[in-house]
């Protein structure tokens, strides 16, 4: 029985896992970067199919290559008739991120390309899946609610369209942009827990449903994507601003986590955080309701003067989403709708340069010992 000199740190903390030139994370200086650009540029800059171009090609487009892409992206909406009526069989009884794990590994039903591995039929099957995510999540949203789904409008880009997929109105110009902004924020983030389960599945020549399939997964729990919907049940739970601080404090008197704080690799603020908390306080103005930005608010304070802990990405994209009138158990499948591209584009990574993904554990179980057969135990 061997077993290793060094225990290892749990979570893998501080292991490199791969080389990677999709996103770049300085945790110390709070510093994020796809490709090389900042994350505060191409959140002021680009649009979400520009960030999708740049994480799957490394380079951001030209107007030709984003006209086509977006193109592509629109042309590919539409949900395949089984997974349509499987949403409609399912959506009353499996919770959102279930639902959409249901209908990504369902999305291989129409999958054109065969067999074919190689990367130009990868991004295809890259395009078809992220252009699908908002169209089942919209559709499942109202086949819940017991009404029909609505088209796509494909004279809409994603966000705008996921919001009018949802409602069935047209969004205002600037909170789709916000939406879209943050669609470019969740894109992407380095080996997360999601993309590195993504990833592993990649790695043993598994396709790029099965590696998408498993990375809705891991990004459902509540440590993970699932962090978002936490924080609004937070906020609603507390429902005005002078609950917050006794709120906190008996959660901490009690070890509980807060949701929306604390990060595995961010030390100081997370940098999308704070572009987060900008559109919390503007969409309040939008709607007239201050409530849950001024909560949010308090609530980061509090938590930085108790326990030191900065807010992260789920924190603010809460009371975001929640005014935008996207429903809080939706919020991790926003998340995933944007996820997915940065996911696809780590699978693309994978097999472009592929070895399979097999750790091994520090044994600390049971000295070696004689089999006992079942009479004698
Ligand atoms: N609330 C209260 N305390 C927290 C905390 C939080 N959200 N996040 C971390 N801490 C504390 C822990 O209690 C621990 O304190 P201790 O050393 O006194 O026991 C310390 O900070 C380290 O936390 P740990 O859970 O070991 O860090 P991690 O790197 O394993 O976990 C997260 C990182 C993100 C999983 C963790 O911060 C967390 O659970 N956050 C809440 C969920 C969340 O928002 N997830 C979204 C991440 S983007």
């Amino acid at each position: 029985m061997t077993q290793s000199n060094v225990a290892p740190k749990g979570g893998l903390e501080g292991v490199t896992a791969a080389d990677s030139a999709i996103c770049m994370i300085d945790g110390s200086t709070g510093e994020l970067r796809y490709c090389g650009y900042l994350i505060s540029d191409l959140a002021e800059h680009c649009d979400f199919v520009e960030t999708i171009y740049l994480l799957w090609y490394g380079e951001l487009p030209t107007s030709a290559e984003h006209a086509k892409l977006r193109a592509d992206l629109r042309a590919q909406r539409e949900l395949p008739e089984t997974v349509e009526a499987s949403l409609r069989t399912i959506a009353d009884k499996q919770s959102p991120m279930d639902a959409l794990r249901t209908a990504a590994s369902l999305l291989s039903i129409d999958d054109v390309e065969g067999p074919d591995t190689d990367r130009e039929t990868n991004l295809k099957r890259a395009v078809r899946i992220t252009a699908r995510f908002p169209t089942i999540v919209a559709a499942y949203d109202r086949l819940r609610d017991g009404k029909e789904p609505i088209a796509p409008n494909s004279d809409l880009d994603l966000a705008a369209n996921f919001l009018y997929m949802l409602t069935g109105e047209e969004p205002d110009v600037e909170v789709a942009r916000m939406l879209d902004v943050c669609l470019v924020l969740h894109a992407e983030h380095g080996f997360n827990a999601s993309t590195f389960a993504g990833r592993v599945t990649a790695a043993t020549l598994s396709d790029m449903f099965s590696a998408v399939t498993s990375a809705i997964g891991a990004l459902k729990g509540p440590l993970h994507g699932g962090a978002n919907t936490a924080v609004m049940h937070t906020l609603l739970e507390i429902s005005n601003v002078e609950g917050v601080e006794a709120y906190l404090d008996d959660q901490l008197a009690r070890r509980e986590k807060i949701m929306g704080f604390g990060h595995r690799v961010y030390k100081v603020v997370d940098p999308r955080a704070l572009i987060l908390r900008k559109f919390s306080e503007q969409i309040a103005k939008i709607t007239g309701e201050p409530r849950w930005f001024q909560m949010s608010e308090k609530m980061e304070t509090l938590m930085k003067a108790r326990k030191g802990i900065d807010m992260n990405v789920d924190f603010y994209s809460a009371s975001t989403y929640y005014s935008m009138g996207i429903k809080p158990d939706l919020f991790t499948t926003v998340f995933a709708i944007s996820r997915v591209s940065g996911w696809t584009a780590h699978v693309l990574e994978q097999y472009a340069n592929n070895r399979l993904i097999r750790p091994r554990a520090n044994w600390i179980g049971s000295d070696a010992r004689e089999f006992v057969a079942m009479d004698k135990r």
